[in-house]
């Protein structure tokens, strides 16, 4: 296991790489421990989970909201937690999204960590300190920034995901390697997600190096005044479709990149929309659906990067290079 400290505003978080859950004793020390877990990660890792205190969710992102919430703290009063209780969240986004903010509100605030599953969330949403839960057809909109106590990665947890998991998972890899990283989207037009799976090491590698570019971009701005609103890129659009469209995570957003792709054409000089569109095919991801663009509108307009009429949005100007503009809400509904 390697351990890294990383500084965050208020807090400092530890990664642990390479780990394992029954090492998670050995970093919490002789506090109690609460596990929360969905159905599906708990049937296919049940040796390493059962025989601890855990709070087995309903799987999917449609259990991302209050009442889950509410049945989780009715459990945790049950199960007697109190203040030094540490919650550890051990899924994908939505069970640590729920378990941070549950943490965030439980008694004013316990600590937590993550142990996450899908290769989304080892990526992603276990970094950076957001949490929280969808209400209705608006995604994230109750929450808070809190960071975790720690973050343990374990590759191996991913020898059960199902393969649209990992085609979600790569949409965001795709996402921060157009944003930032010029170097490692070369690497990913000369793999896919069959080599990645049969190359383990690489594999852990590549979820390392995201890890850390999420990380780093978090740290210098964590509570999104600047630079980390360009982790935004795809997903103005991505999250006004997904929830309506039945479309996943991965599959929102990959959609919300090829159209601000295209956006960047038109509004800042981007030369490479097929690149962006190929390598979002290459790794099994739609790069274009059919939708009722009034409907998306609505929901854009309650979009949380949205000041009266304008909205920012996230625009490439190179591989690897993303810009912030401001636009209206009309530029983006007659470009739809
Ligand atoms: N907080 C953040 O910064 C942040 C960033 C990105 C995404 N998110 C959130 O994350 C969520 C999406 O995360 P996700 O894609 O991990 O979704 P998810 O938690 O629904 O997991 C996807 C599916 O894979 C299953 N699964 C997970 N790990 C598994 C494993 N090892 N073996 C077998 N099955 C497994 C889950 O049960 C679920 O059915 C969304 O709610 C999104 O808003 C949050
Ligand atoms: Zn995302």
């Amino acid at each position: 296991m390697i351990k890294k400290t990383f500084r965050f505003s208020n807090s400092s978080v530890d990664y642990y790489f390479e780990g394992k859950i029954s090492h998670i004793k050995q970093i919490v020390g002789s506090a109690k421990t609460i596990f929360i877990t969905d159905e599906n990660v708990f049937a296919a890792h049940e040796k390493q989970l059962n025989n601890r205190d855990v709070i087995v969710l309903k799987a999917g992102e449609k259990y991302k909201n209050q009442p889950t919430v509410d049945s989780i703290i009715e459990q945790l009063i049950e199960m007697e937690a109190d203040r030094n209780t540490v919650l550890i969240g051990v899924g994908g986004g939505v069970v640590t999204d729920l378990t941070g903010y549950v943490a965030s509100v439980y008694m004013r605030g316990i600590a937590f960590g993550f142990v996450p599953t899908s290769l989304l969330a080892m990526v992603d949403a276990s970094i950076g300190g957001k949490n929280g839960i969808d209400v209705g057809v608006y995604k994230n909109m109750v929450g808070i920034i809190r960071q975790p106590s720690f973050l343990l990665f374990d590759a191996s947890l991913l020898k059960t995901l199902p393969e649209n998991e990992w085609r979600n998972g790569f949409a965001e890899i795709i996402k921060h390697a157009s944003i930032k990283d010029a170097t490692m989207f070369k690497q990913l037009e000369q793999n896919d997600i069959g080599l990645y799976q049969k190359r383990r090491k690489d594999l852990s590698v590549l979820i390392q190096r995201n890890a850390l570019l999420k990380t780093k971009v978090v740290q210098q701005d964590e509570f999104e005044k600047g630079d980390r609103k360009l982790l935004n890129f795809g997903h103005t659009l991505g999250h006004a479709l997904e929830n309506q469209y039945d479309l996943s995570h991965g599959q929102a957003i990959s959609i919300g990149m090829a159209y601000a792709s295209s956006l960047s054409q038109k509004m800042n000089g981007f030369t490479n929309v097929d690149r962006v569109v190929e390598l979002l095919g290459q790794y099994g991801l739609p790069t274009f659906t059919q939708f009722d663009k009034d409907k998306v509108i609505k929901v854009l307009k309650m979009d949380k990067k949205k000041t009266k009429n304008r909205i920012n949005f996230i625009l490439l100007e190179k591989i690897g290079k993303a810009t912030i503009r401001e636009i209206s809400i009309q530029q983006l509904y007659e470009n739809l």
